[in-house]
């Protein structure tokens, strides 16, 4: 292993609870029926791809400009939750799991379907943690294609086959099984028994012994 490339939301921060604020905030402006467990199935969906779900959930149909409008305003709320995230939204053990992966030799790389990335670790102050990016900017086409992590590994001058990739959601673990990587399942979602490793937190994992595979 040389690499380990980390999506953000839901495996670096829980942010899950963010984005689903700001859908339920537009949701019930429109008066459509969302929750929780609609809510779960956006892990790791781009945000127009999510609107979508939302729209179909409740059976309604409308043109693109105003599904672009309806996104733009959901990430809208997005951003302003954003302003007040602090440390306490950090997944318990990921950053020293990170830096002790470093220790180890590896390069770290972020990559996220999330065109707000870059302004999360920023805020966090973690943003040294990754000696390559790749965000919802850098990409033409979403996970489960594997993209992201191709970029990502290229980035860090990395062959995929030497790439782990952590991912929390079915979609991004499917996209680092089509990269040629090792895939780490993390948290609670269903749908993750695919990847080579299953882990619901990182103290289920020895950095040296992982580094070493
Ligand atoms: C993913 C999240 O990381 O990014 C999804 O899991 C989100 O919930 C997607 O829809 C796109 O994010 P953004 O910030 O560009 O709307
Ligand atoms: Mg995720």
């Amino acid at each position: 292993m040389k690499a380990a490339i980390f999506d953000l939301d839901g495996v670096v921060v829980y942010t899950d609870a963010y984005h689903y604020r700001a859908w339920k905030q537009l949701a019930d402006e429109q008066g459509w029926a969302f929750d929780e467990s609609l809510n779960d199935n956006l892990r790791g969906v781009s945000r127009m791809a999510s609107l979508q779900i939302i729209l179909d959930h409740n059976g309604i149909d409308l043109p693109e400009k105003d599904k672009e409008r309806l996104a733009t305003e959901k990430n809208e709320y997005y951003k302003t939750l954003l302003q007040s995230i602090d440390e306490s939204a950090l997944v318990d053990g990921a950053v020293p799991f990170i830096r002790a992966l470093k220790e180890q030799g590896l390069l770290i790389g972020l990559g996220s379907s999330s065109r707000n990335a870059q302004m999360v670790i920023d805020k966090l102050g973690i943003a040294t943690l990754f000696d390559a990016v790749v965000t919802g900017h850098d990409i033409s086409r979403s996970k489960p294609d594997p993209q992201i992590f191709l970029m990502g590994a290229e980035k860090l001058g990395v062959a995929p086959a030497d790439c782990a990739v952590f991912e929390d959601a079915a979609s991004g673990v499917e996209a680092a099984l089509a990269g040629g990587m090792t895939a780490v399942g993390f948290g609670p979602s269903e749908g993750l028994d695919g990847a080579h490793v299953r882990i619901r937190a990182y103290s289920e994992l020895d950095p040296a012994t992982f580094a070493a595979r």
